[in-house]
C-alpha cells in the first residue's frame, strides 16, 4: 500500500490490517500509552471543501503519533490561484512526508499521487470517502465482532459514501443493499464492481426492501458539498428516503451510522438519530483511530 486514494484500491486483507492496527491504537490511547512512530514527520492537508471531523482527526492523529500537520486551503494557498496540482505535489513532497487532500474530482487525487513522491491520502472526493468508510467498518466490527455475513444497508444518495460503502462492505464479505431514488444511483464503477464482486448486492428504489433484515443502516445528506444549488430539487426526489422509526422496524434491530454532518429531519429523523447517537459518535471518534492506522502504515 503506497497511497490511500479510494476504497477500490484496498483488498479485504488491507482493510483487516488497517482495522486491526486501528483497534490497537484505540486501546493504546485508552490506556494512555504514548508511541511516536511519526516523530519528526509532517502531513500537508489540502482542503478544497469544508471539514470538521477530517481536519481535526488528522491533525490530532498526527500530533498523537509524534508528527505535525499543516492545514492548506484554497483561500490562502496558491492552489486557489491555479497552481497546477503536479507542481503542488512536487513541492509538498520536498517538505512533507505525506499529503492528505479533500477535493472535488477523483482525478485531482489520482494526479496528486502520480506526481508526489510521498504517500497521498484521500480525505474525500466526489467519488470516494475511504477514511470515513474505514472508520465505519471499524465501528460495525466493534459492535458485532465480525463483518462477514452481516447485512449493510445504505439509504439515500448514490454519492461518495455510497460508492465507498458498497466496495468496502463487499470486500469485507458483507451483504450490501442500497436504496436510491431513480437518477441518483451510485457511480458506474462502484456498480460494475458490485456486479462482478460475486457477493450479495441489491440496488433498489424501495427503502423498505433495502432495509429488510439489515444489521446496520447507513445514510448521508441528500446534497453533498458542491451540490448546494440542487438542494431544493433533491429534497423533492429524496422525500421517501428518510431513515425513520417505521423503516427501522423492518431491520434486524440494526445499528445506525451517519458520517456526519447530518441534516436532522431530512435523511434521518431526530428520533432515530438520538436513539443511535452513541453509535454515530463512536463512528466519528473512530475516524481518529482509523486514520492514525493509515498514517502509521503509509508514513512510518
Ligand atoms: N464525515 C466527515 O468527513 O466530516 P467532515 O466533513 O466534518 O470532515
Ligand atoms: N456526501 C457528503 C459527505 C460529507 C462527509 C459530502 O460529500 O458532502
Amino acid at each position: 500500500m503506497k497511497h490511500l486514494l479510494k476504497m477500490m484500491d484496498l483488498s479485504g486483507q488491507d482493510i483487516e490490517r488497517i482495522l486491526n492496527l486501528a483497534d490497537a491504537l484505540k486501546l493504546e490511547q485508552r490506556q494512555g500509552v504514548m508511541r511516536h512512530p511519526l516523530k519528526g514527520k509532517t502531513l500537508a492537508m489540502i482542503f478544497e471543501k469544508n471539514s470538521t471531523r477530517t481536519r481535526v482527526s488528522f491533525e490530532v492523529g498526527m500530533y498523537q503519533l509524534g508528527g505535525h500537520a499543516i492545514f492548506l486551503s484554497n483561500a490562502d494557498s496558491q492552489i486557489g490561484r491555479g497552481e497546477p496540482i503536479q507542481d503542488t505535489a512536487r513541492v509538498l513532497s520536498r517538505y512533507c512526508n505525506g499529503i492528505m487532500i479533500r477535493t472535488y474530482a477523483q482525478e485531482t487525487v489520482d494526479q496528486l499521487a502520480e506526481w508526489s513522491s510521498v504517500p497521498v491520502i484521500n480525505g474525500l472526493s466526489d467519488q470516494s470517502h475511504p477514511c470515513q468508510v474505514l472508520a465505519d467498518l471499524m465501528t460495525v466490527r466493534e459492535r458485532f465482532k465480525k463483518l462477514s455475513g452481516l447485512k449493510l444497508c445504505y439509504i439515500g444518495d448514490g454519492n461518495n459514501m455510497a460508492n465507498a460503502l458498497i466496495i468496502g462492505g463487499l470486500k469485507c464479505g458483507m451483504s450490501v443493499s442500497v436504496a436510491c431514488p431513480e437518477g441518483y444511483e451510485p457511480g458506474a464503477k462502484s456498480l460494475e464492481f458490485a456486479l462482478h464482486a460475486g457477493g450479495d448486492f441489491t440496488l433498489t428504489a424501495d427503502p423498505k426492501k433495502a432495509a429488510e433484515g439489515a444489521d446496520v443502516v447507513f445514510t448521508d445528506v441528500w446534497a453533498s458539498m458542491g451540490q448546494e444549488k440542487e438542494t431544493a430539487a433533491r429534497k423533492k426526489a429524496f422525500a421517501g428516503f428518510c431513515v425513520n422509526s417505521e423503516l427501522m422496524k423492518v431491520t434486524n434491530s440494526a445499528m445506525v451510522q451517519h458520517c456526519l454532518p447530518a441534516h436532522h429531519g431530512e435523511e434521518i429523523t431526530e428520533e432515530v438519530f438520538e436513539a443511535h447517537a452513541t453509535e454515530i459518535f463512536d463512528e466519528a471518534e473512530n475516524r481518529l483511530h482509523a486514520q492514525k492506522a493509515v498514517m502509521e502504515l503509509l508514513m512510518a
